[in-house]
């Protein structure tokens, strides 16, 4: 994948670590791992798990988007396409307390959906009926709607229905493009330096559901100041140059911008 995997010794934060799925494997390989959820349950479950493999991880329950993350780390990971559902002030916050706990040059590793998101099959509305399950203990049904805000935001909303109430539920999930979260990224100093389909590594394609990219902490990052610039007609307009000056320890950035990103007719669509 031409990317250095984690080694024994290095500092992990699963951001989201959920049961500790992806915990458990780091920590196995000797990566001393910090694992945050907002689910207790969740935690309750990695800590079972930890004890019984033998594994010693740092299991918090806490919100990533509010909570210090602790640090310095070599990489944070927020895998699982969870980070599309971050409306735009705590995503930034968020990102902002990444770069802040990683070490210079550590990695950002995250999944999303890829626009647009027409592509995707479970689009409309759809009906389920259960005696028990992930929504309710007991007998209910749920009306699941999908709506779509252009190529790159829609809203799930799951109606709940029991004997005598109904209860909705709405999930806002926004997808990236591959140009959309290297300019985000690169506005909280984390440079792309890879990006694929998926955090298996699978090469992206057109079609790409999903996108995930390994991001670099970058070691100083400079906002340039605005250009004065182009001609547009007989007007002269003042351009608001994002110009980014930025050197990552032991880690050239020339691959984010050159890589297999750039140049991928997907891009096309933003
Ligand atoms: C889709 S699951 C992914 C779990 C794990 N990363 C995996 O791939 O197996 C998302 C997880 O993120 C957690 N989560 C969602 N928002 C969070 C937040 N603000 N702070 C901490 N955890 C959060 C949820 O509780 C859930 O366990």
């Amino acid at each position: 994948m031409g990317f250095d995997p984690l080694v024994g010794g290095d500092r992990l934060v699963d951001l989201g670590c959920g049961p500790g799925l992806y915990a458990q494997r780091f920590a196995a390989r000797g990566v001393s791992v910090t694992g945050i959820d907002l689910s207790a349950g969740s935690i309750a479950h990695a800590v079972e798990a930890a004890g019984a493999a033998e594994l010693e991880i740092d299991y918090r329950v806490g919100d990533y988007a509010v909570d210090t993350l602790g640090g310095p780390y070599d990489a944070a990971a927020l895998i699982y396409l969870d980070f599309g559902v971050l409306p735009d002030a705590p995503r930034d916050r968020l990102l902002d307390a990444v770069r802040s706990a990683l070490r210079p040059g550590g990695a950002f590793v995250v999944d999303v959906h890829a626009p647009p998101r027409w592509r995707l099959p479970e689009a409309g509305l759809h009906v389920g009926q259960a005696d028990g399950g992930f929504w309710r203990p007991g007998p209910h049904v749920v009306v699941e709607t999908t709506y779509r805000f252009g190529d790159d935001l829609d809203v799930v909303q799951y109606a709940v229905i029991e004997a005598d109430t109904v209860t909705t539920y709405r999930v806002w999930d926004r997808a990236y493009s591959a140009i959309a979260l290297r300019a985000l990224l690169r506005r909280h100093g984390l440079a792309v330096e890879h990006a694929w389909e998926d955090l298996a590594g699978t090469p992206r394609r057109r079609s790409s559901p999903t996108l995930g990219v390994v991001a670099r902490r970058l070691a100083r990052s400079r906002l340039g100041r605005p250009r004065e610039g182009a001609d547009v007609g007989s007007r002269r307009v003042r351009l608001e140059v994002d110009e980014v000056t930025d050197t990552v320890d032991g880690h050239g950035t020339g691959a984010a911008d050159s890589g297999e990103v750039r140049g991928d007719p997907a891009e096309g669509r933003q």
